[in-house]
């Protein structure tokens, strides 16, 4: 082969392929046989349900498990990647967004951190080092402050820094493993401008999510997998999202909402008056028993500290909170609020929710106490009882209750959190973006549950920003607009061009008459 066919076939070759990899922990098979091949200049989405091994596979393809077999090719050449820095010097590297960022250091050392920072003689220098993070940012075409400390930045700064990070690095394959759970729907078209002109430049780009409207949108391929095989790689402009689904799931694709079913009763379950908090701002609503009542709103409308405030989480500057008919004191405590009846499911579940090192079994029980026990007395079957009840109806994937929760996968980890606060059968049931990180099969059954909790009485209380799930889960939907309430309506038949127009606080403001 000539030099320049030589320099051909290496172009052509995928940027990075994995062939049969096999990955066991103690019993779970992980991964069975997956394969993935990236080529230069696409972005590949990674699809699959919760548990379904992507993680696991980016995590062979970046160093940090080495696979029990299976074979890693770069740019058409075998590799083994002992560790995360032998995958790097090979131009891989992840963006995880927990480990991504050191936040007590400015944003051009954690650019530049480790092996990147320019020094002669093992003395730091400096004004190298702020030029190249500066030329690093321009690339990605980013105005952050070199100097401020990267824990002072917004999440979706925080990602960009580490954008810059990996381009540092010369980074030719990139892989992002669910990056927009944190970003509001503007950073979120700034990531992906980021991403086409990276993917534009000849990076590989790897893309996991859920949001399959997101893939559909930015990703030139897709892969999916199931119980850790890969069951087929389609180009995404030949993709149904029916077809999708069904291949994510392993059946037809149902129906995503339950019906209705009409159990709102004219019974007040919660009561709330002229509320006030730091951004929330005379909020006045009432919620019934056996309702779905929905709460959308643009990121920073209030959403999440309504919630926050109403679960005993935050106090509270005025106004008043009433739970079937009594009023609770304003003085925060979750205890409190739990014991009058309203149980909140945060949206952070993974660092709020759960002790990562004791079993499913024992994050529920822990906080069902009082449903599992007698006079003091702790009954192991009333455990096993709601414990496999919770399993079965959120279908959490893992080898046993007694499982760590910190093994499970991250969408199964959140499903743990639901599966203890349901279990308490709350009268009130907050819940912060209940679907999100969720897979799209088991995002049915939280809607059937929610649905079924409503039936049996409870009221559902859930925040979310997409509009087609606020439309399809809930009974009434109200829209919060700078910490007011600016709009109500009927979930049936709901426009989500109105419901847009509220959250932007644009149709007429009225005052809630409740
Ligand atoms: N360290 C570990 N110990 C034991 N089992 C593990 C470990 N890491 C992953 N697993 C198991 O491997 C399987 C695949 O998990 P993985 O995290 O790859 O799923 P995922 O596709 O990323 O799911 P999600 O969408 O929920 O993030 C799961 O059954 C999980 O419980
Ligand atoms: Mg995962």
């Amino acid at each position: 082969m000539s030099r320049l066919e030589e320099t051909t076939a290496r172009n052509a070759a995928p940027a990075l392929e994995a062939v049969g990899i096999v990955k066991r922990f103690d019993g779970v098979h992980a991964l069975e046989g997956a394969q993935l091949s990236v080529l230069p200049g696409e972005i590949h989405a990674l699809l699959g349900e919760n548990g379904a091994g992507k993680s696991t596979l980016i995590k062979i393809l970046t160093g940090i498990y080495a696979p029990d077999s299976g074979t890693l090719r770069r740019a058409g050449d075998d590799v083994q990647f002992a560790n995360v820095r032998v995958a790097k010097r090979a131009g891989i590297v992840a963006l995880y967004q927990e480990l991504s960022i050191v936040p007590s250091l400015s944003v051009a050392e954690n650019i530049l951190l480790g092996d990147q920072t320019p020094s002669s003689g093992g003395i730091v220098r400096w004004g190298a080092l702020r030029r190249r993070a500066k030329q690093l940012l321009d690339r990605i075409h980013q105005r952050i402050a070199l100097g401020k400390l990267a824990g002072e930045l917004s999440p979706v700064q925080q990602t960009m820094v580490a954008f810059a990070r990996a381009l540092a690095t010369d980074a030719q394959v990139l892989i992002l493993d669910e990056p927009t759970a944190s970003l509001t729907d503007t950073e979120i078209t700034e990531l992906f401008s980021v991403l086409r002109r990276l993917r534009d430049e000849g990076v590989a780009i790897v893309y996991v999510s859920h949001r399959l409207e997101e893939v559909f949108e930015l990703c030139d391929r897709l892969t999916i997998m199931r119980n850790g095989k890969t069951i087929v790689t389609k180009d995404v402009a030949d993709s149904h999202i029916d077809e999708v689904i069904s291949n994510m799931v392993g059946r037809a694709a149902g129906e995503l909402y339950p019906e209705r079913g009409a159990t709102a009763t004219g019974e007040v379950a919660l009561a709330v008056e002229q509320l006030d908090g730091r951004r929330v701002k005379g909020v006045s609503f009432v919620a019934y028993k056996g309702e779905v009542l929905g709460i959308g709103g643009l990121a920073g409308s209030g959403r999440s500290e309504l919630l926050r405030i109403l679960s005993g989480a935050q106090r509270h500057v005025a106004g008043s909170i009433t739970v079937d008919g009594r009023m609770l004191p304003n003085s925060p405590s979750v205890g409190r609020a739990l014991d009058a009846g309203i149980a909140l499911v945060p949206e952070e579940r993974r660092s709020q929710g759960v002790i990562l090192a004791s079993t499913i079994r024992d994050n529920i029980a822990l906080a069902n106490i009082p449903a599992v026990s007698t006079m003091g007395v702790v009954s192991g079957a009333r455990i096993s009882d709601i414990v496999d009840k919770g399993m079965a109806d959120l279908r959490i994937k893992a080898r046993t209750s007694r499982q760590p929760v910190g093994e499970l996968s991250g969408g199964n980890q959140q499903k743990v959190v639901l599966a203890k606060m349901l279990a308490r059968k709350p009268s009130v049931l907050l819940m912060d973006e209940p679907t999100r990180g969720i897979d799209v099969g088991t995002k049915a059954e939280i809607y059937r549950l929610i649905r079924a909790l409503a039936a049996g009485g409870t009221t559902v209380i859930a925040v979310s920003s997409e509009l087609p799930e606020l439309i399809g889960m809930s009974d009434r939907i109200l829209i919060m607009h700078e910490g007011r309430i600016s709009g109500e309506v009927a979930a049936e038949g709901a426009d989500e061009e109105v419901l847009l127009s509220y959250c932007y606080g644009k149709a007429d403001s009225h005052d809630d008459d409740a």
